[in-house]
């Protein structure tokens, strides 16, 4: 088997699309941009990246687009004052802090002090809290665009068995919780789990999000089942210079299974359609 290549960059410029058209009818009708603030802090060069692509995309969809840059050596009382202005600001709807921060800042301190309903990235201890608990909240971005690009696959995803690979509070927790949401047979698998393969082979929906290089092999993957690589990584090439791949070794995933996401072009475009939808919807709830 051949596997169907998920295309999240065209699902992405799809879902971008639509919120580009809501954000005009917000204008036209309400005179209401919505506004997305990104803080970075310190030089971290693949944050920089990241944070120049989602002020770019922020600005295509026609949102106001803030960036605030912080030294690495900020305090935290002046992030915390960074962020309490940006609660404050009513021309604001979303706030993302990027992650990691430097050693010295306490992350968790700094994320809960977010006003939650600005809180796009959905990691705010309510956000958590309202998921865990299936009400409404704002959803993490990685996982929210899994989820999409499963449901437009598969359609529903009820009673199928789901592996996620990967514990971390941004991706593999949260996203157990949408696929229990959507009646699937959940577990969480991660570094310590015996057996890995043989768990892996079990799912009808493999979830790689472990950060770790070409982990996933072919011959853990039930045919036909559909693989999600939520990983980014750097890795040398043997001819010299580096190539992006993900947690799953695509070439022989592709082979057994039946659909796969592409690292680039799959998870990661989904998840800055989100971050913009997850801001229109904040801004949409700010505004009753
Ligand atoms: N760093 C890597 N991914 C993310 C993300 O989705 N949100 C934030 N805030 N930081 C990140």
């Amino acid at each position: 088997m051949t596997a169907t290549v998920i295309d999240g960059k065209a699902f992405a410029a799809k879902v971008r699309g639509q919120v580009a058209e809501h954000v005009a009818k917000l204008k036209e009708e309400h005179g209401i941009t919505p506004g997305l603030a990104v803080v970075l802090v310190g030089e971290d060069p693949a944050s920089q990246v990241y944070v120049k692509s989602k002020g770019k995309m922020t600005v295509e969809v026609g949102m106001k687009s803030v960036e605030h840059r912080m030294d690495e050596n900020v305090s935290e009382a002046e992030l915390l004052a960074m962020v309490q202005k940006l609660n404050d600001d009513p021309t604001i709807h979303g706030i993302l802090v990027q992650l990691p921060l430097p050693g010295h800042l306490n992350s968790d301190l700094v994320i809960n002090s977010i006003d939650p309903a600005k809180d796009v990235d959905g990691f705010h201890i309510s956000n958590v809290g309202l998921l865990g608990t299936g009400q409404k909240s704002m959803v993490p971005c990685t996982p929210l665009g899994s989820l999409m690009m499963l449901r437009d696959h598969h359609g529903s995803l009820s009673g199928l068995n789901a592996v996620v690979i990967g514990r971390s509070n941004i991706v593999g927790k949260p996203m157990a919780q949408l696929l229990l949401g959507d009646s699937c047979t959940v577990t969480i698998a991660h570094s310590r789990t015996k057996d890995l393969p043989s768990v892996v082979r079990q799912a009808d929906i493999v979830v790689a999000a472990v950060g770790r290089p070409q982990m996933v092999l072919g011959d853990w993957i039930k045919p036909g089942a559909t693989v999600i690589d939520v990983g980014i990584n750097r890795i040398d090439k043997p001819e010299g210079g580096t190539r992006l791949v993900g947690d799953a070794d695509y070439d022989s995933c592709a082979a057994v299974a039946g659909a796969i996401t592409p690292v680039p072009g799959g998870v990661g475009p989904m998840t800055i359609a989100c971050l913009l939808a997850n801001t229109l919807t904040a801004c949409c709830r700010a505004n009753g």
